[in-house]
C-alpha cells in the first residue's frame, strides 16, 4: 500500500498504522477510557442528512471562510497536535508546509517538535499557537511573550485537558516521552524499519516551547502526567480574563462544550471559541461537539466565532457543520495518519481530497459558497 492508494481516512489509517511502531500507532489512534465519545464524535454526523437543491448553477465554487479574523482558503484546517516529529521526521514543518500551500490554518502546539519561529520562517499565513496554562506562572508569561515576538495571529488556550485523560492504550503500550527503548520499543523498531532508519538519522527531537521548563531527568514522562503535574487544576475564569487582556488580540478556547461557557468566553473577552472533546482522548462520555453545535451558534454565535473539532473525517462532515453555522471546522488526526504515512506529501495529499470531497459536495447540494449553506440544507433523523 502507498500513498497513491490513499482515497480517504480510512487508507491513510491504515498506511500510517503499517508505518508506525505499534505504540506511536496507538497514541494518535487512542482515546480515553472505553473509547465511546471518540466513536461518537464521528457517529454524531450521521444524525442528520444532506438535503441538496438541484439545477442552481454551480460551476464556481468558493470555499473560503474568515475566522477570527484570518481569511482561510478552505474551511478545514490542521488542529494543533503535540510531538508531530516522532510520526514523521518532518514533522511540524510538513504539516506547516501542507497547510500554507492550500491557504488554510496549521495550529502549533506547545507541545510541538519545532518552534514558533521556525515554523513564522516556512509559513507565510496566518499564525495559530496552541497553548496550555501551566502551574508555572513565568512559563505562562513566557508563552505569551514568545508569541507576540513571533506574530502570532491567533492564541489558542486549550481548556479540556486540567488533568490527563484516561488513555488505556497508551499504559498498554507504555508510550512517553521520549520514546522508551523498552524490550517491546525494541521489537518494534526491529519491525518497522523505515520508520526507524528515519527516526536514528534525523536529528533528535525535543519540545523547543517546553525544553527549559520540562525536567525529563528522570526519564522519559507520560503524556497524562505532563497534564497532571504541570497543568494547573486551579485555573478559573479569572486567570483566563487576565491573559485575554494581556494578549489584546484574537483569542480562543478550544474545549468549551457548554452553552454556560460559551457565554462566559464572550464575556471575559475571546473572540473565538471551538467546540472540542479534544477528539475523545480526555472525558471518555462526554457529547460529541456536532451535537452541541446549534444550541452553542443559537446562544452566541454573532458574539464570538464558533468553531469545532472531533470525528471530522470527510467533506460532508465539514458541510454539515457549517450547515449549523460554524465558522470553520478543525481536524487532528485526518492529516496525522497522513503525515506518519508519508511526511508533507501525505499531508498534502489529505488536505487535496479534503478540498476536493467539499468542492463536489458543494456542487451536489447545489451552493457555491459558504455564506449559502445553512439548516435548511440539514434534516435531523
Ligand atoms: C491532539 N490534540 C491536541 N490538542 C491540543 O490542544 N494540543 C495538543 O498538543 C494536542 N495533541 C494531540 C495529539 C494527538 C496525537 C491527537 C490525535 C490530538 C487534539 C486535537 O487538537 C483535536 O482536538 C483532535 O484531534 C480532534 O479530533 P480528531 O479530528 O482527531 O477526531
Ligand atoms: C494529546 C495531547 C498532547 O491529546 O493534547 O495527546
Amino acid at each position: 500500500m502507498r500513498l497513491k492508494d490513499c482515497h480517504g481516512f480510512r487508507d491513510f489509517r491504515e498506511l500510517a498504522r503499517r508505518r508506525l511502531p505499534d505504540p506511536i500507532f496507538n497514541y494518535i489512534d487512542g482515546a480515553a477510557d472505553d473509547e465511546l465519545t471518540y466513536q461518537r464524535n464521528t457517529q454524531s454526523f450521521e444524525t442528520c442528512d444532506l438535503v441538496p437543491n438541484i439545477l442552481r448553477g454551480v460551476e464556481n465554487i468558493d470555499m473560503s471562510v474568515t475566522v477570527m479574523k484570518q481569511e482561510l482558503a478552505m474551511p478545514i484546517y490542521c488542529s494543533p497536535t503535540a510531538l508531530q516529529r516522532i510520526f514523521h521526521h518532518e514533522g511540524e514543518n510538513a504539516v506547516a508546509a501542507a497547510a500554507n500551500k492550500f491557504g488554510t490554518l496549521f495550529g502549533v502546539s506547545s507541545l510541538g517538535t519545532a518552534s514558533l519561529t521556525q515554523i513564522r520562517d516556512r509559513y507565510n499565513g496566518p499564525q495559530c499557537y496552541q497553548f496550555y496554562f501551566h502551574k508555572d506562572r513565568g512559563l505562562n508569561r513566557v508563552m505569551l511573550e514568545n508569541a507576540k515576538q513571533a506574530g502570532v495571529n491567533i492564541m489558542m488556550l486549550t481548556v479540556d485537558t486540567i488533568t490527563g485523560g484516561n488513555r488505556e492504550r497508551d499504559l498498554k503500550t507504555g508510550f512517553a516521552i521520549p520514546f522508551n527503548l523498552t524490550f517491546r520499543g525494541l521489537y518494534q523498531f526491529a519491525i518497522k524499519p523505515l520508520w526507524a532508519i528515519n527516526y536514528l538519522i534525523h536529528p533528535k527531537y525535543s519540545m523547543p516551547q517546553l525544553d527549559d521548563f520540562v525536567d525529563m531527568s528522570d526519564g522519559a514522562i507520560s503524556v497524562g502526567r505532563y497534564f497532571t503535574d504541570m497543568l494547573d487544576p486551579t485555573m478559573r475564569w479569572d486567570d483566563v480574563a487576565e491573559m485575554v487582556k494581556i494578549w489584546d488580540g484574537q483569542f480562543c478556547l478550544k474545549g468549551v462544550m457548554s452553552v454556560e461557557d460559551a457565554r462566559k468566553a464572550v464575556d471575559i473577552g475571546c473572540t473565538g471559541i471551538i467546540l472540542s472533546n479534544h477528539g475523545g482522548r480526555q472525558l471518555d462520555g462526554g457529547r460529541a461537539p456536532f451535537d452541541q453545535l446549534a444550541e452553542v451558534v443559537d446562544a452566541v454565535g454573532d458574539q464570538i466565532d464558533v468553531i469545532m473539532d472531533s470525528g471530522v473525517q470527510r467533506g460532508s462532515h465539514v458541510l454539515k457543520a457549517l450547515s449549523l453555522g460554524a465558522k470553520a471546522v478543525g481536524g487532528g488526526r485526518f492529516y496525522l495518519y497522513a503525515l506518519a504515512a508519508a511526511g508533507q506529501a501525505g499531508v498534502e495529499r489529505a488536505l487535496e481530497l479534503m478540498r476536493l470531497e467539499i468542492e463536489r459536495d458543494m456542487r451536489l447540494m447545489g451552493v457555491t459558497s459558504v455564506a449559502d449553506l445553512s439548516r435548511k440544507n440539514l434534516r435531523f433523523r
